[in-house]
């Protein structure tokens, strides 16, 4: 029995017999064969590691599902869900609540104010004295968000409540949410939900009989769609802010469901430790954290403003579930259980409780280092430790594991040898065997994407679980089949199985060890996956009597590790798929979806490798013959799961003028921006004016291409569609002057202008060759040029603001006469998020033929440029 040519996926029944007769590499008769699910047959393998998989995704979905553990037994909790659905619902039925409208300066304002003053007055004979303050600050700043962004605010609304006891306080613990919203949503989930529990939440605390130690102020901050304005208007301004000692926000990336602890710190282990002590339905993991602060999620909270303009460390949470409706017009209240109420206002009562009686609030300067490792299990329990533990515990996790390997590659005779050079060749097959999967999946994508059925899994997620995991699993088999006929026909399949059981322990533990000496927390998970098949491994080494049970101990000593895994798999899922119907023209969805997959399947499958080839290449067959035939369409308009598809539709009115002064063109359109990859694909044949006849081009001399760009993000959106139509007449059109233009001291030309009109502007600037600016009034004085090269400032202003007044300096570098552009094009652009200058007829009745399934947010705008 030297050789025996044998598929080592598809064990049959002589495999089993071999282990009785030998025992792999020692031949040491007493030492007892290692048994492992290679061994069984290939149907009853595959089938259990299925039933495993799926067994542990129910317990992921039911974890998910179970919003609230145990039932209230407080009657206070059920008055809390209650009062703040119907603040909830108070709240958004005034509709979207863009900044500057009166829905939001007026109606929720006063609402807010009038809630407020009901609680004031309710508990005013108790021990807690609460003090309002209306807030309409003006301000400026720059952060890095989207390459480069600038952005001025002028009288926008926070409403700041502060709640101390009689005797005052010194620190002051912060609640953060937001009651605007963006143009055309109702914003329920983002954040009116948010802030109808906070209204609660201070209903309970102001309540208490027993003195708080702390205070706490509740801020309803009125403009954080505005690109977080008005949380830096209360952290740099307000007079209180000094007292603020940490902070808790409440934000939205989805639409009910769990909120999640995204973000904490920076550093301040005690913030981790009090929602782990007193969140009573806890949902955090520090891998969410890391990934987030990598910057590779297009998205931003206040948590960054009160970071780096406050210096103050805080909890970051947020939904997350459906992302799909978060800032559409399907952010409803009703798509909010009851459930999701509860659980994030249990959860912010405690852990505010617990923070306004801790001691380390007033001397956060002496808490303040170290990181946290974190993490709940299937929001049953929280589990947080210090960085520094979590770096000894992986190290001695890595240390058993080489251990356990040295001791194998140490055995006698040539054994020991052999092992090693197996164990080698294993490991460069497994890693060769990842990249050509991951090649020949990204191939399958380019297909697909080239085929025209880009993001078909937006509304059909099983679908591309179906492809891209049989591509992946089908792959890697065919692979590992080859390397077995090739290379190992002398091992049998006993020590294959062994083989590649260490072989995945080795490339864990490697990643282990990476990840630790990066300072990552993350590395919990490879921990977990290092050291939980290793234990097993060894406890079970004298269970090989009884193959089933065996199998079924081996499977239970996985759970754990693996459900946490799929658990994180889901998260990622979660949130990169709805992102993907909002990451512009230019970024290919599926390569980044059969990327996420690749990866998922790669890491679940490696402590098992086992499956039958055929049946996975069938179903991958079918699965691309279904696809290719467009059966999945990506989007939907069903209102119990809506997909929309997101476009913007700007009707606008373009006026561009020469150096001289003088109008030397002018246009008017609709300017259609699709936020995804499948852009008009899936829109001409219902509208068929808008085809690529249409499409515009950019003009490198016009600012922003002369579009009105709200956001400054051309450079992922690079496709646009330009349909012409009638002049835009706002009943308050802009008003846009040069208020003067003078050679300063020191070299410089400095221009001063004004501009009136409505509540968000855009402002671009273009300095053409041979010139540069050199200083600006906004931010600190540096002017930052965002991800396209270009100067971009987003101006936004709350009720009655007088007009807008900014200037610039400009260095002339060259000698050289200047072109026909001058030396700066600039350009700016109103925009009408409401009210009735928001519509007009043509758009209206370019509204009505958009197919269900789609999502126009529209709006009027106006694109005035001007060289100079
Ligand atoms: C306030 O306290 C009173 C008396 O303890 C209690 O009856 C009431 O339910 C409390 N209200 C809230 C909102 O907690
Ligand atoms: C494409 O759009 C243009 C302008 O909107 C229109 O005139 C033309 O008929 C369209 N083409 C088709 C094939 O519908």
């Amino acid at each position: 029995k030297t050789f025996r040519k044998q598929y080592f996926l598809a064990p049959d029944n002589s495999a089993f017999q071999d282990r009785y007769g030998d025992n792999g590499y020692s031949g040491d008769p007493k030492r007892k064969p290692e048994v492992s699910l290679y061994l069984l047959r290939e149907g009853l393998a595959a089938s259990l590691v299925c039933v495993f998989i799926l067994v542990l995704w129910g317990l992921v979905h039911l974890s998910l599902q179970q919003l609230v553990i145990g039932r209230p037994t407080l009657s206070c909790d059920l008055f809390l869900t209650s009062q703040s659905r119907r603040h909830l619902e108070q709240i958004t039925s005034v509709g979207p609540r863009p900044v500057g409208s009166p829905e939001n300066e007026v109606l929720t304002v006063g609402y807010l104010i009038e809630q407020i003053e009901k609680i004031r007055e309710e508990t005013a004979a108790g021990p807690h004295q609460i003090t309002v303050d209306v807030q309409r600050p003006t301000g400026t700043f720059s952060i890095d968000f989207l390459g480069g962004f600038t952005s001025f605010y002028d009288r926008v609304t926070n409403i700041a409540v502060r709640l101390e006891p009689k005797s005052g306080a010194q620190h002051l613990i912060l609640a953060n949410c937001h009651f605007d919203t963006v143009a055309n949503s109702p914003g329920a989930s983002d954040d009116a939900v948010s802030c109808a529990v906070m209204l609660e939440v201070l209903h309970s605390l102001a309540n208490l009989s027993t003195p708080l130690t702390h205070g706490v102020i509740f801020l309803f901050n009125g403009a954080e769609e505005n690109i977080l304005q008005a949380s830096h208007g209360f952290i740099t301004q307000h007079q209180w802010a000094k007292q603020v000692r940490a902070f808790i926000n409440l934000e939205a990336a989805g639409v009910g469901g769990k909120e999640v602890v995204f973000q904490t710190g920076p550093e301040n282990p005690w913030l981790v430790q009090a929602y782990v002590h007193a969140a009573k339905h806890p949902f955090a993991s520090v891998v969410g954290q890391e990934v987030f602060q990598s910057g590779i999620i297009p998205s931003d909270t206040d948590f960054r403003i009160y970071r780096d303009f406050g210096n103050i460390p805080g909890i970051d949470l947020a939904f997350i579930e459906n992302g799909f409706l978060y800032h559409t017009k399907y952010d409803t209240a009703d798509r909010i259980l009851t459930d999701s109420i509860q659980r994030a206002g249990d959860n912010i009562l405690s852990v505010l409780k617990y923070l306004v009686t801790s001691e380390k609030m007033a001397d956060t300067a002496e808490y303040r280092h170290g990181n946290m490792v974190f993490f709940d299990l299937l929001g049953v329990v929280a589990v947080a430790y210090p960085a520094r533990v979590g770096a000894i515990l992986n190290y001695m996790v890595a240390a058993a594991t080489f251990i356990y390997l040295a001791k194998k590659a140490s055995l006698r005779g040539n054994a020991g040898g052999r092992y090693v050079r197996d164990l080698a060749c294993a490991t460069g097959v497994t890693i060769l065997c990842w990249f050509v999967t991951l090649l020949s999946v990204l191939i399958v994508a380019l297909l697909i994407t080239l085929l025209g059925r880009s993001m078909f899994w937006y509304n059909h997620f099983y679908a591309c679980v179906c492809l891209y995991g049989a591509a992946t699993t089908g792959k890697m088999v065919f692979i590992h089949t080859l390397a077995k006929n090739l290379y190992y026909g002398g091992v049998r399949l006993v020590e294959l199985g062994d083989l590649y059981f260490d072989v995945s322990l080795l490339l864990w533990v490697c990643g282990l060890v990476w990840l630790t000496q990066q300072g990552l927390c993350s590395a919990y998970v490879p921990m977990f996956m290092v050291a939980f098949p290793l234990v097993t491994k060894l406890l079970l080494a004298k269970e090989f009597k009884h193959r089933a049970k065996y199998c079924v101990l081996y499977l239970l000593g996985l759970a754990l590790p693996y459900v946490h895994f799929m658990f994180l798999i889901w998260v990622v899922f979660e949130i990169f798929t709805p992102i993907m119907g909002r990451s512009g023209t230019e970024l290919p969805p599926e390569v980044v979806l059969a990327t996420l997959v690749t990866l998922a399947t790669i890491f679940l499958s490696s402590y098992f490798v086992s499956s039958n080839i055929t049946i996975i290449f069938n179903l991958f067959l079918v699965m691309f013959l279904l696809v290719s035939s467009g059966l999945f369409f990506p989007y939907s308009g069903d209102p119990d799961s809506p997909r929309p598809k997101r476009v913007f539709l700007q009707h606008t009115t373009r006026t561009f003028h020469n150096l001289q002064g003088q109008v030397e063109s002018q246009d008017s359109g609709l300017w259609i921006n699709s936020f995804d990859y499948t852009a008009i694909q899936h829109i001409t044949p219902h509208i068929p004016e808008i085809n690529d006849t249409v499409r515009t081009e950019c003009r490198q001399d016009r600012p922003f291409c002369g579009y009105p760009w709200f956001l400054p993000v051309r450079f992922l959106s690079k496709k646009n569609w330009y349909l012409p139509a009638s002049e835009v007449l706002p009943s308050s059109p802009l008003e846009f002057s040069l208020l003067s233009k003078e050679e300063t001291s020191w070299g410089t030309i400095k221009m001063k202008f004004s501009a009136k009109g409505p509540s968000h502007m855009s402002l671009y600037l273009m300095p053409h060759h041979g010139a540069s600016l050199s200083t600006w009034s906004f931010g600190d004085g540096t002017p930052q040029y965002d991800l396209s090269g270009e100067y971009f400032v987003f101006y936004s202003h709350g009720l009655d603001a007088p007009a807008w007044t900014f200037w610039f300096e400009i260095q002339v570098i060259s000698k050289n006469p200047l072109g026909p552009e001058g030396m700066i094009s600039v350009a700016i652009s109103a925009h009408y998020f409401f009210g009735k200058d928001q519509r007009t007829a043509p758009l209206q009745e370019m509204l009505n033929r958009f197919p269900e399934w789609t999502f126009p947010s529209s709006w009027v705008s106006t694109y005035d440029m001007y060289r100079y």
